[in-house]
C-alpha cells in the first residue's frame, strides 16, 4: 500500500516538474503544491481506513474466536456433567437393585426362621396360631392334610377335596412316607391315576415314582381300579368301592406377625 503511494507521489512529482517547466512562464507558483497535498491526504485517509478496517476485522475475529472457544468449553463441561449424571444414575440404580435384593433376601431368611420357629411351636401345641394350615388341617412339610372318616367312592372323594381347593393324598417324598406311616391310615384313597387293571399290592416305600393323578389328563370310568392305603401298603380296588378321605393342599407362608403376637401371649400365661 505504502509502495503504491510512494509510486503515485513520484509520478505526481514527475508530472509536476514537467508542468512546472511547461508553465514556468505563467509564473503561478502558489497553485502548484495544492493537488499534491490533496492526493496525499486522500492516500493517507485510505491507508488509515484500511488499517481501521483491518483492526476491526482482527478484533471481530478475536471476539468470534473467544466466543467459539468459550462455547466449546461450555459444551464440553455440559457433556462431562451429563456423563457423570449418567454414571451416577446407573450406580444409583445398581445400588437400588442391590438394596431391594438384600431386602428380599432378608425377608426370605426371616420367613425361613419364622417357619422353623412355628414348627417347634406346632409340635408342642397343635393348634398354635402360627400354623399355616386352616383349623383342622395337619401341617407337614409344605403341605396341609385333612383327614375325614367318611366312606365315599374315589371320584366323590376327589370332588370333596376339590371343593377345599385340595387334592387327594399324594406321597411324593420320603419325608411324606414317614409322616403317613406315623398316621397309621387304614382304608384311605390315594390320589393315584385310576388304572384299567388291578395290580399287586406294594409297600409305601416304593410308591413315590408312581403315576399321580392330574385332573386334566386322566379319564375315569366305573370299571377302573383306584389305589388306597392300608397301614403300610398300597392296594388297588374298584374305584366305585368306598374308602375314607385325606385331602392335601399347599401350606400358606407362616405369618411372622401372627406368630410374634401369639408368642407374646404365650409368654404372658
Ligand atoms: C455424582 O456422585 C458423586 C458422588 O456420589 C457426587 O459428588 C457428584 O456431585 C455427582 N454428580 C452429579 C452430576 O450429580
Ligand atoms: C451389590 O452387592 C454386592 C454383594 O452384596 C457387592 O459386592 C456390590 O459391590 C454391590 N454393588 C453396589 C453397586 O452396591
Ligand atoms: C441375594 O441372594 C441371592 C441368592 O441367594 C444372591 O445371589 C445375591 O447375591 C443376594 N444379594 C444380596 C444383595 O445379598
Ligand atoms: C378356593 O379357591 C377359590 C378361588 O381361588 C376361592 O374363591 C374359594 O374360597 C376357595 N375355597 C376354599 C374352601 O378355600
Ligand atoms: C394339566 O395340568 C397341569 C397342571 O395342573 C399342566 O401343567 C398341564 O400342562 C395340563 N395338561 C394339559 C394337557 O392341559
Amino acid at each position: 500500500m505504502s509502495e503504491e503511494v510512494t509510486y503515485a507521489d513520484l509520478k505526481f512529482q514527475d508530472s509536476n516538474q514537467t508542468e512546472n517547466i511547461q508553465k514556468f512562464d505563467k509564473s503561478e507558483k502558489k497553485e502548484l503544491p495544492v493537488p499534491s497535498h490533496v492526493w496525499r491526504q486522500r492516500a493517507l485517509a485510505a491507508t488509515l481506513l484500511c488499517l481501521l478496517l483491518l483492526t476491526a476485522l482482527g478484533v471481530l475475529g478475536g471476539m468470534f474466536y473467544i466466543t467459539l472457544k468459550t462455547g466449546m468449553e461450555k459444551l464440553n463441561k455440559l457433556q462431562n456433567v451429563k456423563e457423570e449424571l449418567q454414571r451416577n444414575v446407573s450406580l444409583q440404580l445398581m445400588q437400588n437393585t442391590n438394596s431391594s435384593q438384600k431386602i428380599r433376601n432378608l425377608s426370605i431368611k426371616l420367613e425361613e426362621i419364622a417357619t422353623k420357629l412355628c414348627r417347634e411351636l406346632y409340635i408342642k401345641h397343635r393348634e398354635h396360631k402360627c400354623k399355616p394350615c386352616p383349623g383342622e388341617w395337619m401341617w407337614h412339610g409344605n403341605s396341609c392334610y385333612l383327614q375325614q372318616n367318611m366312606a365315599k367312592t374315589w371320584q366323590k372323594s376327589d370332588e370333596i377335596c376339590s371343593d377345599y381347593n385340595a387334592s387327594l393324598l399324594t406321597i411324593k417324598s420320603k419325608s411324606v412316607v414317614e409322616f403317613i406311616k406315623s398316621l397309621q391310615l387304614n382304608n384311605y384313597w390315594l390320589g393315584l391315576s385310576p388304572r384299567k387293571d388291578n395290580t399287586k399290592y406294594r409297600t409305601l416305600d416304593t410308591i413315590i415314582p408312581l403315576d399321580w393323578f392330574t385332573r386334566n389328563t386322566s379319564v375315569i370310568n366305573d370299571k377302573m381300579y383306584c389305589g388306597y392305603i392300608q397301614y403300610g401298603y398300597l392296594f388297588y380296588t374298584k374305584c366305585t368301592d368306598t374308602k375314607n378321605i385325606i385331602c392335601e393342599k399347599l401350606a400358606q407362608t407362616v405369618k411372622i406377625d401372627s406368630m410374634l403376637m401369639s408368642a407374646v401371649l404365650d409368654g404372658n400365661k
